[in-house]
């Protein structure tokens, strides 16, 4: 149990929110680490904006069709998070690429989830790319974020197999299941304290992470 008050967590998302909602449903319970202040999309038409309303937690939209100076989208987007003080930045489902100023400014406190196993698999349409690649095991992984593009220190991975009639939606859902174990997860580590961004790595508990932690479906979820 956290003793300390819970972290300030600001989540960016672009479209429907269900990894949104699984840090929402993990922030409500009794004494979680952390607390979601705000959720900002830069699609005013995303779905979680209303899972955060209906949270009570305060919704905005950074629309980047609006900011197409360079630079202008993230110095936007920027000055709204500042206005909540977040411990963590954490991007659901966020499909902006974030410039290296924008990262640099909160290295070591943004975390995404990305639904491979990276590092296979960067970048879009992983499932459907899973499926041509013929792999047997598929996945998501929770890593820091840094300036090369799903390329920062990978946290927690989760691994499904890949089943001979999958189609990309089918090994979807079975992916996202999992991401919204893992991603909770993750969160609550870092708002306790345990996990970190060092030089070197992720760091969880006091020792560097030489590969990600792993969850299988069905089986407990490390503590
Ligand atoms: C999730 O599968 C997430 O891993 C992925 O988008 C989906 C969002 O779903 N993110 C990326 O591809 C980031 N490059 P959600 O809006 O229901 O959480």
């Amino acid at each position: 149990m956290s003793e300390r008050a819970p972290l300030p967590v600001v989540v960016l998302i672009s479209g429907r929110g269900s990894n949104l909602q699984a840090l929402l449903d993990a922030s409500a319970a009794d004494a979680a680490p952390f607390s979601v202040r705000a959720v900002i999309s830069n699609r005013p038409e995303a779905a979680g904006l209303e899972r955060a309303r209906r949270a009570g937690v305060p919704a905005e939209v950074v629309d980047h069709r609006a900011l197409r100076a360079p630079g202008a989208f993230d110095a936007a987007l920027r000055a709204t998070i500042e206005r909540h003080s977040p411990g963590l930045v954490a991007l659901a489902g966020f499909m902006r690429i974030l410039g290296p100023a924008f990262v640099g400014r909160y290295h070591g406190r943004i975390l995404n989830i990305h639904p491979s196993l990276l590092p296979e698999f960067r970048g879009l349409d992983t499932h459907r790319r899973a499926l041509q690649a013929g792999v047997s095991e598929h996945g998501a992984s929770v890593h820091f974020v840094t300036e090369e593009l799903d390329g920062g220190p990978i946290v927690v991975q989760a691994r499904v197999p890949v089943l001979p009639d999958d189609d990309p939606e089918t090994l979807a859902a079975r992916v996202l299941e999992q991401e919204h174990r893992i991603y909770p997860l993750a969160v609550r580590w870092f708002a306790d304290g345990r996990l970190r961004l060092e030089p070197d790595g992720a760091w969880l508990d006091g020792r560097r992470l030489d590969r990600p932690l792993t969850v299988h479906p069905g089986a407990e979820a490390p503590g």
